[in-house]
């Protein structure tokens, strides 16, 4: 089987695995039963067999005001910076937050939380932001498009971004070494279904929610994790290891996040094992160029969610994220929500392009590629205003 495939009639014959029935064989027939049983028979499947465990809270886990606010964003914002410390010591790992309060709303508002690839600097041209050792002031703003915090403080949420490599580095060949992994033990001894570094991006953004629990400008009851392709793959493992995310945003997560293992459409499980071997855990490799032994497909992550908005967004031209797979993963995760009693995704066909279809799960295909826009952001804060603005 090739490592990936661009070609609809080559996408394999395949059959879902049943999501609203028990590991023992008998069906989920009501909301109870989803929620006191099959959701974790889910999740631990996903543990064991794709993303791996991860740690829970550590205890000397705290919060450092690096930077106090201040006016930001032309008078839109304030600015503040955290540094969360994972450990006791003082200079130990830690992620360094950087928090858009929108200036004209009174607190508690809701809040977009996302990880970024390039560093807090590139996220805004905010002169204000503490460039990180080797930084430049030309790095400044390089990836604003992708982040528009004028757009969302200007709606009333507040934006928080932390750069993924302070919890971890993207590294295949010294992640465990030297991120988060080496605070809990060997590189070495990392078992089968212990945590790779998804897993720990996305514990990364549950330290994040910990700090909005101890403040009162943010309503920790209303906090969107979202995330682009790798990070996409991550909001959505963060959206379904922690309910108290209330909305959850996979942009373009592709292979391993929203699309659908068994299409082998676009990348395929035996090629992202490949390439970056750290991301999974190691059990994952089971399913190279066998995804049809998969106990689970990416439809029942985004059951997870349920019944929290989710929001699953692809673009016409990204191809290797497979927008068919990402679709249908949304669709087929609508049967828990309904059993729920909400809506599920009203989209019975996928879209056409440019044309949210927006019910408590959301969908869109945008035009262009591999990338997160002003569309999508336009998208993402109307979903919000849906879902988190009414009383
Ligand atoms: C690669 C990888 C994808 C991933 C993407 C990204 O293309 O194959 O799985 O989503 O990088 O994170 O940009």
């Amino acid at each position: 089987m090739a490592q990936f495939n661009y070609d609809e009639s080559k996408v394999p014959a395949y059959k879902l695995p049943p999501l609203l029935q028990l590991n023992d064989g008998s069906p989920v027939k009501d909301a109870a039963t989803w929620k006191k049983k099959r959701r974790d028979e889910v999740l631990e499947l996903f543990r064991s067999e794709v993303y791996g465990r991860r740690p829970g809270r550590p205890e000397a886990l705290r919060f450092e005001v690096t930077r106090k606010d201040e006016p930001a964003l032309g008078g839109k914002a304030s600015r503040r910076e955290v540094r969360v410390h994972f450990t006791a010591a003082e200079n130990g790992p830690a992620m360094n937050m950087l928090l858009y309060l929108p200036a004209k709303d009174r607190g508690p508002v809701p809040t977009f939380l996302g990880l970024n690839f390039r560093g807090n600097p590139t996220i805004s041209k905010d002169p204000g932001i503490t460039l990180r050792k080797g930084d430049k002031e030309s790095d400044r703003g390089g990836s604003a498009g992708r982040w528009q915090a004028d757009m969302i403080v200007g709606r009333g949420y507040a934006l928080a971004t932390i750069w993924y490599g302070d919890i971890e580095p993207d590294d295949k060949r010294n992640a465990f070494s030297r991120g988060i992994h080496k605070v809990y033990g060997p590189a070495d001894k990392i078992p089968a279904d212990g945590w790779g570094s998804i897993a720990a991006w996305g514990w990364g953004l549950s330290r994040a929610l910990d700090y909005f629990e101890t403040i009162d400008e943010i309503d920790h009851k209303r906090v969107a994790v979202i995330g682009h392709s790798r990070l996409g793959k991550t909001s959505l493992w963060a959206g379904a290891e922690d309910e108290r995310f209330a909305l959850v945003i996979s942009n373009d997560s592709g292979c391993g996040g929203a699309a659908l293992s068994r299409r082998a459409f676009g990348e395929t499980v035996k090629r992202i094992n490949t390439s970056f071997p750290h991301w999974f855990c190691d059990n994952f490799n089971k399913y190279n160029g066998r995804e049809s032994d998969l106990p689970v497909d990416q439809h029942m992550l985004i059951a997870l969610m349920a019944p929290r908005p989710v929001y699953v967004a692809s673009a016409a031209k990204d191809r290797w994220a497979d927008p068919r797979g990402e679709y249908l993963s949304a669709k087929n995760a609508d049967p828990v929500y309904r059993l729920l009693g909400t809506e599920g995704l009203p989209a019975d066909r996928m879209p056409p392009i440019d044309k949210p279809s927006m019910g408590r799960i959301g969908y869109h295909i945008r035009s262009g590629g591999h990338d997160v826009t002003a569309f999508d952001w336009k998208a993402y804060l109307d979903f919000a205003d849906k879902h988190l603005k009414t009383p």
